[in-house]
């Protein structure tokens, strides 16, 4: 990959570029191609269907921040925009793919030093007994330090029916960490959008910590079909003329049951799928070409316990 325009550590070191006279020009689009934000950017849209509120945020993000830069190239001298953010949403809605991407993104327009990602639950942050939790918070936050730390299912580290619950001395840590080093790490919480709420409620500190909500929506019915059949291309199958309805038919009755987990589910009935198209094809033990091997036909999905009879 190629290295920060001036997120390296090499880069740190050189002297400061001189400060632009007033009266200079700045040619924005040979910036914005110089960042390679945009391939960010565009694959963004690419791979991730729907989520258009999500991805124009982004996108605005990084306008920010390239003008922040441009600016800084004259001297001006600006506070860092705050970045800590929450995404909200049901499983499997893009929260984790999306925080991959925006690391990825602030590392190329010179945000953060690394640009990975951390993922995190309150067991990664809270120790079982006294002392052990700020080793542990501390340790994390090491971890992520120069990318992002993506904190799932957050509201968890603080528990209202128990004062000396030890998430308490983990949120204290990360407070002060967001407030006193957010030019090193930018931090996402993740979680449900109620939960999230009344975390915030509980926990004001946080909640002003934190710039930017952003709400990932559960997939629509065509959405959930378009997201299945980008997963199909992308592994190299296809659906055969007859399995389009009986795939939609699937999902549609998906959605209605326990534990749907949104594009995660579309993933898992594509798994199955190959597993029963792989098992019919060795079954049948005849020739294959081309067209079997990359064709799933209704079959491999009315084999599914979601078509049984309620
Ligand atoms: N809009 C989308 N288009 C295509 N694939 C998606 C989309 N949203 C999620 N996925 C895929 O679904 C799976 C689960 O997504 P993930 O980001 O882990 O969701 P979350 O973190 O919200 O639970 C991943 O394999 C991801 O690539
Ligand atoms: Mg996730």
């Amino acid at each position: 990959m190629r290295p920060a325009p001036n997120g390296d550590a090499a880069a740190e070191e050189e002297p400061a570029v001189a400060t632009l006279p007033p009266d200079a020009r700045i040619d924005l689009a040979r910036e914005r191609a110089d960042s390679h934000a945009d391939e960010v950017l565009d694959a963004l849209d690419r791979e991730l269907v729907g989520l258009v509120p999500v991805k124009t945020r982004i996108r605005e993000t990084a306008a920010l921040l390239l003008i922040d830069r441009v600016r800084a190239r004259f001297g001006i001298d600006s506070a860092r925009p705050n970045l800590h953010m929450c995404f909200t949403g049901s499983p499997g809605t893009g929260k984790t793919t999306v925080a991959v991407r925006l690391a990825e993104l602030l590392h190329r327009l010179g945000y953060l030093r690394r640009g990975h990602l951390v993922t995190v639950t309150r067991d990664d942050l809270v120790g079982q007994y006294v002392g052990h939790t700020a080793p542990k918070t501390k340790e994390v936050l090491k971890r992520a330090m120069g990318g992002v730390l993506f904190i799932d299912e957050a509201y968890y580290l603080y528990r209202a029916e128990n004062e000396r619950d030890y998430g308490q001395e983990s949120i204290e840590i990360l407070l002060q960490v967001m407030e006193n080093q957010r030019d090193d790490l930018v931090v996402v919480l993740a979680g449900y959008k109620d939960r999230m709420d009344s975390f915030f409620a509980s926990n004001p500190g946080m909640s002003s910590r934190i710039a930017h909500h952003i709400d990932f929506p559960d997939y629509t019915g065509d959405e959930l079909e378009a997201i299945g059949r980008l997963m199909l291309a992308r592994e190299g199958y296809s659906l055969a003329e007859e399995a389009i309805p009986v795939f939609r038919e699937y999902l549609d009755r998906r959605r209605e049951q326990p534990r749907f987990a949104n594009a995660r589910s579309v993933r898992n009935a594509i798994e199955r799928a190959r597993l029963r198209h792989a098992n019919r094809l060795i079954a049948t033990a005849g020739e294959v070409g081309l067209a079997e091997l990359t064709t799933l036909t209704p079959e491999d999905f009315l084999a599914s316990r979601v078509f049984a009879a309620p």
